[in-house]
């Protein structure tokens, strides 16, 4: 049993640097956001630290992800990498550690990666581990290297545009819980008719809907925003409840399309 389990909401900071960073983590703790996404190489984990501390939220109600990156795979770098990302974020631990992509051209093997990252949680730098950008044969090398149960997460892209269900699939057979990343496709699925006219039954934002729709189907969300009400009506999307024939219609959208694929770092995607 995967006991490993991850809120189901949180708040993204990709691109979000300097003051816009601090504003939009601070905004989101006083709205009642609770778990805050950042990574090594978004440049903002001090920022992030920084908006943490003014909030005043206590560390215990909070839940802090951040992701290595690949320059910091090889077994004597992943630990120290993270105590800086420790030192950056102004606490002991973080909630949830992931890989960030791959690495590139295979140059750190995966159990060496992951065999680090385990040492890290036995340390207490961090109290889950995870992966993102995963296939799903490199979810079964990083199975194999420390097991199933070990796995909270694989954060991957998916939106009503690309659903990715080989992989959400496959992590759900295993137990490991998927997060979607851009589940909003950075914007360009709050358009669609589809989504407009469930939206409107429901007097919903277009935003609301599709978190509800991938929370429904069980997958952790982390949308970012720079907009005050935009966070605000984004984390009012847990109160929303779609019926099976519109989540049957939003099902109907996927169309593979990826968003994210960076050349040098991308897998072969399944
Ligand atoms: N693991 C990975 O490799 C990886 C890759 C990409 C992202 N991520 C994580 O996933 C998080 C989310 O992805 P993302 O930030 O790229 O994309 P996203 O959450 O899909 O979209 C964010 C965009 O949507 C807009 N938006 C948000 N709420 C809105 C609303 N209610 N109405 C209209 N527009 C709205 C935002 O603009 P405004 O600022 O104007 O609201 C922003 O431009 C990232 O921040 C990051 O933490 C991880």
């Amino acid at each position: 049993m995967n006991t490993n389990t991850i809120p189901a909401f949180g708040l993204g900071t990709f691109r979000l640097k300097d003051q816009v960073v601090i504003d939009s983590v601070k905004t989101g703790l006083e709205l009642g956001y609770r778990l805050v996404d950042t990574a090594q190489i978004y440049g903002n984990e001090t920022e992030v630290g920084q908006a943490i501390a003014e909030s005043g939220v206590p560390r215990d109600e909070l839940f802090i992800t951040t992701k290595i990156w690949t320059a910091n795979y090889a077994q004597d770098k992943l630990v120290p990498s993270l105590t800086d990302s420790l030192a950056k974020l102004r606490t002991d631990h973080v909630d949830l550690t992931l890989i960030h992509w791959p690495s590139p051209k295979n140059a750190v093997p995966v159990a060496e990666f992951m065999g680090a990252l385990a040492e890290a949680k036995a340390q207490g730098l961090t109290k889950r581990i995870g992966v993102s950008n995963f296939t799903v044969a490199l979810m079964k090398e990083a199975i194999a290297a420390v097991g199933a149960d070990a796995i909270a997460t694989n954060q991957i892209e998916l939106h009503p545009y690309l659903q990715n269900r080989t992989v959400a699939d496959f992590a759900k057979s295993e137990g490991i819980r998927i997060t979607s990343y851009m589940t909003l496709a950075y914007g360009k699925v709050l358009k669609d008719p589809v989504i407009e006219s469930i939206a409107a039954a429901h007097g919903a934002t277009t935003a609301q809907v599709v978190l509800a729709w991938a929370m429904q189907l069980g997958y952790a969300v982390i949308p970012s925003s720079t907009k005050r009400a935009n966070l605000e009506s984004n984390l009012q999307a847990q109160a929303l409840t779609l019926r099976d024939d519109e989540m049957a219609q939003i099902a109907t959208l996927d169309r593979g399309e990826r968003l994210t694929s960076p050349e040098g770092l991308a897998p072969a995607w399944d």
